[in-house]
């Protein structure tokens, strides 16, 4: 599709608070045209890691670079350069409208400055009407043109998600990063996500993306990095990380060598082929590992 520059360049990320580091060492790329993923356990630093990324921490060493430009940690002056983000915990303005948080999300692009705003100029009116046009064109994109003027709080939690996406989207980024997308969405709501990821992503728009889900991880990324402990234990395909042994024992929090439980599973197995000769039903094994997330 595109040539394969370079969007996003994290180096050697390190970020403490106090005597815990919550990222260590961590080195990431996302190139154009690329949807990358994040995954790991709950505390794995995956957020913090986002946070070094958008200026809202400085990392306690190293470099982040967009396009070749190494950022300033400064929320506002990241998102001017080129990346958007949304937030684990939505952040929305509740009491405004639909419309009017995308309109917020544009801000950056606008030139048109305070006084201009104040005195209603000409200036200011054209702008306006630019912005309430491309704000309305994003609503239609991501299916809430119909509630633009809802207020954002009566919208159902899996729109104001998306509408999260709609205003980072308004900054006009290269980059989008979003932090867990699905989380309390059905389902469906998940699909439509999904779909909405690619389409955003053949806008041109590369996308890092964090999510506990992994079907959706999987079915969406063309690359997979896994932070366990602040730290990258894999990064690679969906099929090289799914394959890969430590992130299973990660995520189960179970050792895979050393293995107190060969005996358990040696049991499992030998009654699994019991039961298969003496019955044609399905045996009823032990499954309590396989219910973890
Ligand atoms: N501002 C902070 N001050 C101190 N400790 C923090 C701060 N932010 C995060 N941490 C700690 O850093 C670690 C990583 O947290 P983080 O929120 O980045 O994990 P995560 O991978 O996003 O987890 P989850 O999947 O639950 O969202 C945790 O131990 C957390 O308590
Ligand atoms: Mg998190």
């Amino acid at each position: 599709m595109t040539t394969n520059t370079t969007v996003l360049e994290a180096s050697d990320v390190t970020m403490r608070f106090g005597g815990l580091t919550a990222v260590r060492s961590v080195d990431l790329t996302v190139n154009s045209g690329e949807i990358v993923g994040l995954i790991g356990p709950n505390g794995a630093g995956k957020t913090t890691f986002f946070n070094c990324l958008t200026g809202l921490y400085v990392p306690t060493e190293g470099k982040v670079s967009y396009k070749g430009t190494v950022l300033p940690p400064k929320p506002h002056l990241v998102t001017s350069a080129g990346i958007a983000r949304t937030f684990q915990n939505i952040r929305l303005f509740a009491n405004m409208t639909v419309l009017e948080n995308v309109l917020v999300g544009r801000h950056t692009r606008t030139k048109e400055g305070l006084w201009s705003a104040l005195l209603r100029g000409p200036g200011f009116k054209k702008a306006e009407a630019t912005s309430n046009e491309k704000a309305m064109e994003l609503l239609e994109f991501i299916g809430l043109a119909h509630k633009a003027d809802h207020l954002a709080r009566n919208l159902p939690y899996g729109e104001q998600r998306k509408l999260e996406i709609a205003r980072a989207l308004a900054s006009e980024p290269g980059l989008l990063l979003l932090d867990e997308p699905t989380a309390g969405m059905n389902p469906q709501e998940t699909r439509a996500t999904e779909e909405l990821v690619f389409a955003i992503r053949d806008k041109g728009i590369a996308i890092l993306v964090i999510e506990h889900d992994m079907r959706f991880i999987f079915n969406l990324c063309d690359r997979v990095a896994v932070l366990v402990q602040g730290e990258k234990l894999v990064e690679g395909t969906s099929e090289v990380v799914q394959a890969d042994e430590r992130v299973v024992a990660a995520y189960l929090g179970t050792p895979f060598e050393g293995a107190p439980g060969d005996e358990e599973v040696a049991e499992v197995e030998a009654a699994e082929a019991a039961s298969a000769t003496t019955s044609k039903e399905a045996p009823s094994t032990n499954t309590r590992t396989e219910d973890g997330q």
